[in-house]
This record gives C-alpha cells, structure tokens and sequence, in this order.
C-alpha cells in the first residue's frame, strides 16, 4: 500500500559511526526524488527535543559521502529515556507535521524511536549505524567495516614494533558489551588471544597460552582485547607479573570512531537510506532496514532494539585455532 507522505525528518543518534553522512546523503537524495520533503534535526535527540531543525536539500548534503563523523552532529540524549522526553519529541514532530522519522543510529535510538512512534503513531524507521555492529536482525551495521579496518591498520602497526621488541600486547578496541570489533580484528590480525565480554577469561589461561605459544617459538604476541571484557590495565600487570614478558598497553579508542567511511560503509549506507524511503512509502511504521545475505530486508524495530545479536562461537575458535 502506498501512503501519502508529504515531509519527513532525519536524525542522526547516538556514537557516531563512519558512514552515517552518506546514509542522510542517500536519505534526502531519495527523498527528493520521490518529491518529498526532508528536514534534519541537528544533534541528535538533543536537536529534536529542542526543535534545531533544518531544512535538507540534494545540494545540502553534497560533498559528504566521503567524510567520516555526521554533519547533523550526533549526542547521546538521556531525555529520552523519560516518558516526558518521548512527549517532548512527539510535541516537535507533530508542530513540525512530520509524516516519517528516520533514525541513523545504534540501539539506544532505536529504542527511543520505538517509543514515539507508540505514543504517536507516526511511522518510524531505524538505519542501523554502530561500529560496535550489535543489532539484531541485520549482519552488519554502518561504520563496522570502518571501524574493524582502522583498528586492524593499527594492530598490524603494533605487530611490528612487538616483534621488533619480542614483547606481549595487549591492544584495547571498543565494544562495551560486545566483541565483534575484536573478534573481527583479531582473526584478521592473526591475534594469538581475543578476549571479549561473551566469552568470559580467566588471566591464568592467557598467561598460559602465551606462555605456550612462547615456547612453541613465538616471541611476541598480539592480545585484541574488546573494552568490556575486563580491565585491560590489570590484565597487562597481571601478565607482566605472571610470565615476566615484558607488556605494553594500548587502547584504540575513538580513532575508531572517526575517519573516512571504507567503501563498504558508504555502500551499505546508500542501500539502507533509499530503502528507509521506500520502506516509508510502503506503509512500514516501525522497521529497521537490516542486511541480511546481501539484500536489504524489513526488521521489526523492538526485535533489532531488545533481542540479543548472536555472536559466532566457531569464529572464536577458528581464531585460536589459526594462531598457533
Ligand atoms: O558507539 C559505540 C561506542 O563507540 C562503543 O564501542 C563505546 O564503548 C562507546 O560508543 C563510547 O561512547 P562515548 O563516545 O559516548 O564515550
């Protein structure tokens, strides 16, 4: 069924992700061709809560495909978490008679686009676009590919100087409660231990296996380790102390957050905001657009925003497998 759409908005949420501009991009861009009109709210929630509207044309989201971080700026708004936030943003979109919402971003945004569309009823569809590529219901998110690249060209760094240096690294990339950035980053760096927070670890077993692995004849080692798995200080300390290598410690951090998208990121973005579009257009009220297999699918937004993504233990083993 087609619906008589006249205006939508565009907003991007939560972390940013490299890629989130060329999403907006294929946004308004399909917008525009279907002769709808597009506003942005700037600053994520923040902006809408607050009314920071623009107006977005073909030509304003020109030049941007290429470049990392998001032009409507992004914010992490815990308004939205309040019954009286919801109201708030249903209160803007209705004033600014909005037919669709569509939201770039992670999780925590979906949920919240998932409230106003159940205290309003206006349609809303979420992109999914996360380095951390945690929902469920799509293979892969914006800006993970980005992300697994950018730390991976720093891991490969590091093995240089470990080697150099026959020295034990442990190398903290992000995922607060997830591992798929270093489960990712450590098959393809030949990592010899990858520690994330669905597979607890004990420091005994690392210490043990780098000791092997030390024995066996390798001299340095590479430790990809996710932020929420432990405290990467205490591991190194432990490890130094333990084995009497010698540890060095280094923590990626938001340098994966940043950076032009690769040419994954900027495709699946392009895919994923047309079909928010269509999505609308077909009378879609609260849909993810996922990736599933290479085609470009309709996920229930509360399903990709509650359920739980499955992480691949066999990736897991074949990793530890490989670095012998
Ligand atoms: O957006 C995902 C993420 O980058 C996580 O990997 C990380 O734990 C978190 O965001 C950091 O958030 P912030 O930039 O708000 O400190």
């Amino acid at each position: 069924m087609m619906i008589d759409l006249k205006r939508f908005a565009v907003v991007t949420s939560g972390g940013d992700a490299p890629g989130m501009n060329a999403a907006v991009r294929a946004v308004v861009r399909s917008a525009v061709a279907e002769k709808l009109e597009v506003i942005g709210f700037e600053r994520g929630y923040a902006g809408l809560l607050s009314d920071q509207a623009v107006p977005l044309d073909a030509r304003s989201v020109g030049g941007i495909i290429h470049q990392g971080g998001t032009f409507l700026k992004s914010s992490r708004a815990e308004a939205m978490k309040t019954s009286k936030g919801i109201r708030q943003a249903v209160n803007v979109l209705n004033k600014r008679s909005v037919n669709g919402l569509i939201v770039i971003g992670g999780n925590g945004s979906f949920m919240g686009a998932y409230k106003i569309h159940n205290a309003s009823e206006i349609p809303v569809i979420g992109i999914p676009a996360s380095i951390d590529n945690d929902l469920a219901g799509t293979d892969t998110t914006i800006g993970f590919d980005t992300a697994v690249n950018t730390a991976l060209e720093a891991v490969d760094k590091i093995r240089d100087t470990a080697t150099s240096h026959e020295r034990v690294f442990v190398v903290e990339v992000m995922g607060r409660h997830r591992g798929f950035i270093a489960l990712e980053v450590g098959i393809s760096a030949g990592a010899e231990v990858i520690l994330i927070p669905e597979i607890k670890h004990k420091v005994s077993e690392v210490c043990k296996r780098l000791i092997e692995s030390y024995n066996r004849g390798k001299k340095s080692s590479i430790i990809v380790m996710a932020e929420g798995a432990g405290d990467h200080m205490k591991l190194a300390k432990s490890i130094r102390e333990t084995t009497g290598f010698e540890v060095r410690l280094t923590s990626l951090g938001h340098v994966q957050r940043g950076g032009a998208p690769t040419s994954y990121s900027r495709y699946l973005a392009s895919r994923m905001g047309n079909a928010s579009i269509r999505f609308l257009l077909e009378g879609k009220k609260r849909d993810m657009t996922g990736i599933k297999c290479g085609v470009i699918v309709p996920v229930d937004l509360e399903y990709a925003c509650t359920a739980e993504k499955e992480l691949n233990k066999h990736l897991y083993d074949l990793a530890l497998k490989l670095s012998t």
